[in-house]
Parts: structure tokens; sequence; C-alpha cells
């Protein structure tokens, strides 16, 4: 139950950070109060917007003294409110330290997996790096959201975006659309933008491809071509890829890593969640079979652009298709995680290795205690910095079945 909202402000001192970036401190009432914005050690007088019997949620009114973590933001319109970073207030080695421990916690917590020796894996550079934008329009111009709000803040430039989105972002058009996704290839130099639910009286640069909701769907033209790890990449207006080429290299490197530490490879591999094809096409290399299994249509047609005659490519949701042996399985699902079904799947392919990439440390945790009930045993975990300046994880296990 809401309790009414109190307007007056309380001290505060911030021991944790949370999955999802939020700051941790304590009421004196016992209760938790989350704060966005905050580092930890971070003394705040901290005014409460949402009271419920168990916690509440603050905003900073004051900072009377700073954690040793916190830093002066690199971009302006974080002290516009912009909500597109929400660590940017943070300094590199409090974020490293603060994605580690959102992970480690989620593993103890939900994992029930003491104590998990917890790797970090730096990512992309910390500015400029990503290659896929999805953002809203006001007034026919970009625009974030504002943290926790459906309040938009304009912008004409984005600190984590690709150079190559550079004059989009501060001089395109996108009239009555309600959101754009702005994608480019960072190594190609192909650009599009997709506007939803329509592109009509868009103005960006001439090379920019315009793609409507029809055409995305239609997949005529509607995609740019990525290089990564030595491939060029088919990516469709509508499919998933990874937040840069070099975020998509260091997860391939880790896979593969892991499998030769393992030593193994060969029979077959199945790529769950798997794209446009990024793990078969670069590890399923070393396997004389690949089954690929993907839901998004855009996806899996990628996907048969992109990968050779020994990968077959099965469109269907993974908790759907009807799973085979597999020597080795590499699962890489939505935020939301395997969940109970997918785990399932991945125990009837008896496979003895299993990668996961996971996105979200909550779903992390819920699915370490899932593959520990399937007869599974963390062997090794790792944080990717896939997306510095913010709270997001991108966290690849390896997992070993007991014998
Ligand atoms: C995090 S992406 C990973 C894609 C790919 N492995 C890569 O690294 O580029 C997750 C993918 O799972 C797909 N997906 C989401 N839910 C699914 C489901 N229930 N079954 C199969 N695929 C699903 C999405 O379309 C998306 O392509």
């Amino acid at each position: 139950m809401d309790r009414s909202l109190g307007l007056m402000s309380k001290r505060v001192n911030i021991y944790d950070l949370a999955v999802g970036g939020e700051g941790v401190g304590r009421l004196e009432d016992g209760r938790i109060v989350f704060v966005a914005g905050a580092a930890v050690n971070d003394e705040l007088q901290v005014e409460l917007t949402q009271e419920k019997s168990r916690y509440a949620r603050g905003r900073i009114v004051e900072i009377i003294s700073a954690g040793e973590g916190r830093c002066e933001p690199s971009c302006r319109h974080v002290h516009r409110g912009c909500g597109g970073c929400d660590w940017q207030h943070l300094s590199e080695d409090a974020q490293a330290d603060a994605k580690i421990s959102v992970v480690e916690d989620s593993l103890v917590k939900l994992g029930s997996i003491v104590p998990p020796d917890v790797g970090y894996v730096a990512g992309p550079p910390k500015s400029n790096y990503r290659t896929t934008l999805r953002v809203a329009v006001e007034n026919g111009r970009p625009a974030y959201r504002r943290s926790r709000s459906n309040e938009l803040v304009q912008i004409d430039d984005c600190f984590v975006a690709h150079p190559l989105m550079e004059d989009i972002l501060a001089e395109g058009f996108f009239a009555d659309a309600a959101e754009v996704t702005i994608r480019v290839g960072s190594r190609t130099g192909d650009r599009l933008v997709m506007g939803e639910p329509h592109a009509k009286n868009f103005r960006v640069p001439d090379d920019v491809k315009i793609v409507g909701r029809d055409q995305a769907r239609r997949g005529a033209n509607a995609y740019i071509v990525e290089e990564a790890a030595g491939i060029d990449w088919k990516i469709s207006a509508r499919s998933f890829f990874q937040s840069s080429p070099e975020g998509a290299e260091i997860l391939t490197a880790l896979a593969a890593e892991w499998l030769t530490v393992h030593d193994v490879g060969e029979q077959v591999l199945v790529d769950l969640y798997a794209g446009v094809g990024l793990f078969s096409g670069t590890v399923g290399d070393w396997f004389e079979k690949v089954t690929a299994v993907e839901s998004s249509v855009s996806a899996t047609k990628d996907a048969a652009h992109n990968l050779g005659p020994h990968v077959s490519i099965h469109r269907s949701q993974v908790e759907r298709w009807v799973p085979e042996l597999a020597d080795v399985v590499i699962a890489d699902p939505p935020r939301s995680g395997l969940r109970a079904e997918g785990v399932e799947q991945i125990r009837k392919t008896e496979a003895p290795h299993v990668l996961l990439v996971s996105c979200d440390a909550g779903a992390l945790g819920r699915d370490a205690s899932l593959m520990i009930t399937a007869g599974y045993e963390l062997d090794q975990v790792d944080v990717v910095d896939m997306f510095p300046q913010t709270s997001h994880v991108e966290v690849v296990s390896g997992w070993i079945r007991n014998s």
C-alpha cells in the first residue's frame, strides 16, 4: 500500500547499489530507501517520492558529503535530467566495483552460490560506443526519458552514441513518430533510422536509410551491415545486435576461451536465443553441426544470410523447440532470463557444458538457482562491461553438468 507522499526530507547514508542502479539506504524506521543518482557512502538529504510499507523511494535534495566513487558526469544532459545513462555520476572504478557487487549479491541471494568469484572484463570505450540507440521523439527531435518518468528531455548529442550518429542526432527531424531507432555500422559506415509507428516526413542526411514499420516488417532493404570478429553481419532494423562490435567480439572471445580451456567442441552446438547468429557464426565454426534457435522473424532471416550450411536455423521460441542432444549449449536470453522453461530445455539436451550470457543480474541469480537444480555447477562467471555509464550488466557464466 502506498502511504501518503512525504514531502519532508530525510538524511540518508547510502551503503549499496541495487540491481537497476539505484543507491540503497535505510530510513530511521528501518525501511530501505532507494535513491537514483546516488553513490556508495554518499550522505544525502533525500525527499521521499514514494512510500510503501517495506521500502520507500527518494530523490536527492542535497549531497551533504559525497562517497569516494562519485564524480562529475561528463555529459551536460545528465544535469538536465536525462535518464539515458544512470551511472555517469560514478567513476570508472566505482562502476566496475558496483557491477561486480550487484552480480555477486544476486548469485548469493537468489542463486545460493557462496562465495561466487566474479571476474570483470572491460568492455568497449567509455564513450561513443553504442551503435544502436532507441530514443523517444518530442516535436520532431530525439529525446530520452527522465529517470523513472515519462517526461522527455530533448537531446542533440549523446555521450555514449557512436560518432556516426552525431549529425543524425544534431540535425535529424523525425516529424510525429513516437520513437526512433538509430542504427549504424561503425566499421562499414552504413546508417539507418527506423520510425515507430511510421517514418513519414523524416529529414536526415542523404545516405541514411529511412525505414518505416511496414518496410521493417517486409525486410526490404531495411538493414545495415556491420563487421565484427572478421565477419560482415547483416542486421535488420528490428533484429537484435550487441551494443557495439567491440562488445560482440569480447563476448565471442570469452566463449572461445572457455570452450578451449575445457577442450570442448567438434560435435553439436546448440545456440539458443541466437539473434542474427553471433555465436553460431564464430565459435560455431568449431562444431560439425550447429542448431540455432531464435523467435524473431527478422533475426532468423538475417541469420540465414549470415550463417553457413552447417547451421540449421529454427524459427521458434526456445520453450517450444524440440530439444536435441548437444555437447555445448550457448544461451543468450533476453532480460527475463532463461526461466524454468528455458533451463528445462537445456537440461533435455544433456549438454555437459553450457555457456549462459545474461543481461540482467536478477535473472542471472534466478537462472543460477534453476541451473543448479537441473544438475549443473557454476565453473566461471565474468561481468563484461558492455554498457559503460549505465547500470546495465552483461554476465557470461560457464556451467558444467555434474557427472
Ligand atoms: C540478448 S539477444 C541475443 C542474440 C544473439 N545471441 C547475439 O549475441 O547477438 C536475445 C535474442 O533472443 C530472442 N528471443 C527472445 N525471446 C525468445 C524466445 N522465447 N525464444 C527464442 N528467442 C527469443 C530475441 O529476438 C533476441 O534475438
